[in-house]
């Protein structure tokens, strides 16, 4: 059996008091391991849980005001100038409640109905998202290199041709947790400016990076990417508070900025209070904290390789350049893995969510205590 050296205190959280909490991750499948939405069962950095007690003792509970709004786009700015030596005004950085709702806002600058390239596998809800707002995807599958996940560029390329204007781009990547290299970057930036497309730039993982590899906003590559990108980030993932409903909506292009504030496509008081405060602290006082949880998180992804090894040998696993996720491949396709891993125990994202052709995958959330991912992956094995 895979040891697990439990010393840490994220190792001694029980099953029993996660399950107690009125977490969705934990809830939505009654009596399962909660390992599929990309949630941390760590909680969240002290700092920010003292911030919050502090604003609900002094009743900061009202519609967004101005003053913390600012002061959280000024936080945003420093945290993209020391951590990716990218120079942003704060008066760019949007106050949203979420990235969704900034990719909602994206393809306002588009033309309307206009389809957008999704590379895949991708985060879930974007799939069906731009559909029902009256944007049809085009999905473009990653090439796989060396068992590392990267763009297809010369198909990104003919979906622009097709008729596309807008590429979304999750980087680092949900599922497969690549971080994109400088050189991918510029070759993506040379495709869309060939085509005069746009890009929703979604890097709300940027924070959750292994083995020193640096994250480049894509918008910062050059003047081309900083004009053609809407970037959209958050805390939720990094610090753990997507509950709070607050996310950063970044503007690089003097014309969208202008736009943005003449129709306002993003009410000035939409993002929660508690969560642009929470954020402000998180950015400002966590990142001590998230140090920490991800050297757990380094730990855990070991962890796990070890454990498929054990438990699970025919499942093959690039582990991920960041994010806690695992696209688990399976090896042939089984639409049904998702429904019969759930039934052994184990709540895992169907890979056929994250886009046509991946009935052979899951995803798999490893941020949680040592103890639980054993359990999880010794039921998926057994269910194998
Ligand atoms: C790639 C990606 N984008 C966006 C989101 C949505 O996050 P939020 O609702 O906290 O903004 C998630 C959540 O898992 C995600 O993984």
């Amino acid at each position: 059996m895979a040891e697990a050296h439990c010393t840490h205190p994220f190792d001694l959280r029980e099953r029993s008091d996660l399950e107690r909490r009125e977490s969705r991750k934990w809830s939505l499948f009654p009596g399962t391991i909660g390992a599929w939405v990309a949630e941390t069962d760590f909680g969240t950095a002290p700092a920010v849980k003292e911030a919050l007690h502090d604003a609900i003792d002094r009743e900061v509970l009202g519609y967004l005001a101005p003053p913390i709004a600012r002061e959280l786009s000024q936080t945003v700015a420093d945290w993209l100038q020391d951590q990716y030596d990218w120079r942003v005004e704060p008066q760019r950085i949007h106050h949203i409640t979420d990235v969704l709702a900034g990719l909602r806002i994206a393809t306002r600058f588009v033309t309307p109905g206009s389809p957008v390239i999704v590379p895949t596998p991708a985060y879930m809800p974007v799939l069906t998202l731009l559909p029902a707002i009256g944007h049809p995807v085009i999905e473009v599958p990653g090439t796989i290199d060396d068992g590392r996940w990267q763009h297809d560029t010369d198909a990104i390329d003919r979906a622009f041709s097709s008729g596309a204007e807008l590429l979304f781009l999750c980087n680092p990547q949900n599922p497969t947790g690549t971080v994109l290299a400088r050189h991918e970057l510029e070759n993506i930036a040379t495709v869309v400016d060939k085509h005069g497309g746009r890009v929703f730039a979604d890097e709300i993982h940027a924070p959750l990076r292994f083995d020193g590899r640096p994250h480049i906003p894509y918008a910062a590559l050059n003047d081309a990417t900083a004009n053609h990108t809407i970037t959209a980030t958050s805390t939720s993932k990094a610090w753990n508070v997507p509950g709070l409903k607050a996310a950063q909506l970044i503007l690089s292009n003097d014309a969208d900025q202008a736009k943005y504030r003449r129709e306002e496509l993003g009410a000035p008081f939409e993002a929660s209070t508690l969560g642009v405060i929470a954020a402000n602290v998180a950015y400002r006082d966590g990142r001590e904290w998230l140090e920490e949880k991800l050297t757990y998180l380094a730990q855990n992804r070991a962890f796990l390789q070890r454990l498929l090894a054990e438990h699970a040998p025919s499942i093959r696993w690039q582990p991920n350049e960041a994010t806690y996720l695992a696209w688990l491949d399976l090896g042939e396709p089984t639409p049904d893995a998702a429904t019969a891993f759930r039934e052994a125990g184990v709540a895992l994202t169907p890979g056929r969510a994250c886009g046509e052709g991946y009935e052979n995958f899951v995803r798999l959330t490893y941020a949680t205590p040592k103890p639980i991912l054993a359990d999880a992956i010794t039921r998926i094995g057994r269910a194998l």
